[in-house]
């Protein structure tokens, strides 16, 4: 179902197994509320779906925060919208009936993002899914992200989200605790089927873990 929650655009799925954590999904540059519906049903047949829609707009393109350039991130904008999206969650978390916090399924900018609430706003989600993840946001003094888990699909001929740069990621993750597996494909930017097996697989390890 498509509505506005606390300023936000989002369509709504409810899930069918009321012990699966809800997903938060989270667009690419571009996007909307609908691009990761079909992926979220795939990886997690049983939860309750989230699709945002980001309310920056580049032109004509949604996005998550402000750039100044490809990936020269406005640093004071993300924190800023980092905050804005966890008081969303937080309050879409009572609205839809979440009886825990969310794991986000970001792609790109939306990964980015999920990574900024990581980082500044620990308990948020109770997981993510970064899909070609760059560094953002740093860590803040005493970040505790203990036992979260964090999957990074990354791929090898991915212009934009070069090995660097997501080294200090991973590293700023794992420092705070973060339980962090990586999968990098030969693949680019753009997403393909392997991410979706990766996904579905990480989330049922998960459940049994
Ligand atoms: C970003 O701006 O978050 C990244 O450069 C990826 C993109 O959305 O183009």
């Amino acid at each position: 179902m498509n509505e506005m929650h606390a300023g936000f655009h989002v369509h709504h799925q409810p899930g069918s197994d009321s012990s699966a954590s809800p997903l938060l999904l989270l667009h690419g540059t571009g996007g909307d509320e609908h691009d990761l519906m079909a992926f979220g049903r795939r990886i997690a047949p049983g939860s309750s779906l989230l699709g945002v829609r980001g309310r920056l707009l580049e032109g004509s393109l949604t996005r998550w925060f402000r750039r100044h350039g490809e990936g020269l991130f406005d640093l004071a904008d993300m924190a800023e919208r980092a905050t804005e999206l966890a008081v969303f969650v937080s309050s879409a978390g009572q609205h839809f009936g979440w009886s825990r916090a969310p794991i986000a399924v970001g792609y790109s900018n939306g990964a980015n993002i999920a990574a900024g609430l990581l980082m500044r706003h620990p308990g948020t989600l109770s997981g993510a899914i970064l899909m070609r993840a760059m560094n953002g946001l740093s860590s803040e003094p005493g970040l505790d992200l203990a036992g979260t888990p964090v999957l990074l699909l990354s791929g090898r001929h991915d212009p934009l989200a070069p090995e660097a740069s997501r080294a200090v990621l991973v590293a700023a993750l794992k420092q705070a605790g973060a339980v962090v597996t990586e999968a990098v494909t030969a693949s680019g930017h753009g997403l393909e089927a392997g991410d979706a097996h990766a996904a579905q697989g990480w989330l049922a390890s998960l459940r049994r873990a």
